[in-house]
C-alpha cells in the first residue's frame, strides 16, 4: 500500500515541498507520495480529521492554517506551543501530534550552513510576525544572550517580547524598524529578516528591510525569504562583505525534520537540497534583463 503524506494550505500551488519530499521518498525508495491538499478557509477540520487513518502518515501545514490547526490535534510539542504555529502533522495510531519543525530547521541551517552558533551573542531580529515568532524561539533555545525584535509596527514587537521573554528565558527588547542605525544594532553578531520584505512578486520585492549602512561590521545576515534565493538584503549585505544565508536552507531543513518525524529514516539532505534547488528554477526562471543578450 502506497501511504500518503501532503500540505495542507491555502493556496498550495507554488510550494516546492512536494518537489524535495517526493524525491526524499523515492531515494530510499520509501512508498509515500507527498501530495498537494489545497484546504480552503472552511475546509481545514475535515482535511485534518481523514489524516486519522491509513495510508496517511501525516501533513505539512503552511498560511494560513498553521495557528487553527492546533485545536484539531490531540499533542503538540513545546515549540509548537511556544510560537502558537504547527507547520507538521504526524499521525500515531489515531491521534494526531503537532510539531513546529520551523525552529528546528533554521537552529539546524544556522550550523550546518552558515557555521554559526547564535550561543552567548546578540542578535537583532527584524519583523515580529509568525516567522519572527520561531525564529526567536530557536535563537532563544541556542542561548543567544540577548535578541532585539525590530518591528514597523512597534506595538507587535512589543507583544512579541512580552509573550516569549518570560516563556522562552532569554534577554529581549523591542524597537521600531523605521530609521535603524548603526547605533541600535551595535554589537550584534547576527541579522535576521524575518519581515516580508523582498519576497518575490510582492510589492516590496525591490525594497530593504533596514539600510546596508546600519549592519554592524562582520555581522551575518540571515533573510528567511526563499524566493528569490537572494533577496536584494542579501546581494547588498554579501556585496560588502558579511557572510549570508538565503531562506532555502531553513525550508529544506525543516522538511528534512518533518521527513524523519514521518518516517524515522535519517533524511538524505543533499537529495533534497538538489530537488529545491531545480524546483526553484523552475518555479522562478531566471529573466533576462531587458537589452542583456541572451
Ligand atoms: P509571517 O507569518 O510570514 O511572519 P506576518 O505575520 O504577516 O507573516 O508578518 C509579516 C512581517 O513583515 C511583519 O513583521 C510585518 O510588519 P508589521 O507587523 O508592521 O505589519 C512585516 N512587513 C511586511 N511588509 C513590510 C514593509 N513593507 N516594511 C516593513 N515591514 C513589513
Amino acid at each position: 500500500m502506497v501511504e500518503r503524506v501532503g500540505l495542507i494550505g491555502h493556496p498550495v500551488g507554488h510550494s516546492i515541498s512536494p518537489q524535495f519530499q517526493q524525491a526524499a521518498f523515492d531515494a530510499l525508495s520509501l512508498p509515500i507520495r507527498y501530495e498537494r491538499w489545497d484546504t480552503p478557509e472552511g475546509t481545514l477540520e475535515a482535511s485534518v480529521r481523514r489524516l486519522r487513518r491509513a495510508p496517511y502518515l501525516g501533513a505539512n501545514v503552511t498560511v494560513p492554517h498553521k495557528q487553527a490547526v492546533i485545536e484539531l490535534l490531540d499533542e503538540v510539542t513545546g515549540e509548537a506551543k511556544v510560537t502558537g504555529a504547527v507547520n507538521c502533522i504526524v499521525r500515531r495510531a489515531d491521534r494526531l501530534n503537532g510539531y513546529n519543525t520551523d525552529v528546528g530547521g533554521f537552529r539546524r541551517a544556522l550550523r550546518e550552513e552558515l557555521g554559526i552558533s547564535p550561543a552567548g551573542k546578540a542578535v537583532a531580529v527584524l519583523g515580529a510576525g509568525g516567522a519572527a515568532r520561531g525564529v526567536v524561539a530557536a535563537l532563544a533555545h541556542e542561548q543567544a544572550a540577548r535578541v532585539l525584535v525590530l518591528n514597523r509596527t512597534l506595538e507587535r514587537a512589543t507583544a512579541l517580547v512580552a509573550d516569549l521573554g518570560d516563556a522562552l528565558r532569554v534577554n529581549m527588547e523591542a524597537g521600531p524598524l523605521g530609521e535603524v542605525t548603526g547605533a541600535m544594532l551595535e554589537g550584534c553578531s547576527l541579522i535576521v529578516n524575518c519581515t516580508s520584505v523582498g519576497l518575490a512578486g510582492s510589492s516590496s520585492e525591490a525594497a530593504m528591510p533596514i539600510a546596508i549602512e546600519a549592519l554592524p561590521p562582520g555581522a551575518a545576515v540571515v533573510d528567511i525569504i526563499a524566493n528569490p534565493l537572494r533577496t536584494r538584503f542579501l546581494r547588498e549585505s554579501a556585496l560588502v562583505g558579511h557572510p549570508v544565508m538565503g531562506g532555502l536552507s531553513m525550508l529544506v531543513h525543516q522538511g528534512a525534520l518533518a521527513f524523519e518525524l514521518w518516517t524515522a529514516r535519517a533524511a538524505p539532505l543533499q537529495v533534497m537540497t538538489a530537488a529545491a534547488q531545480a524546483a526553484m528554477g523552475l518555479a522562478a526562471p531566471a529573466r533576462p534583463e531587458p537589452g542583456e543578450s541572451t
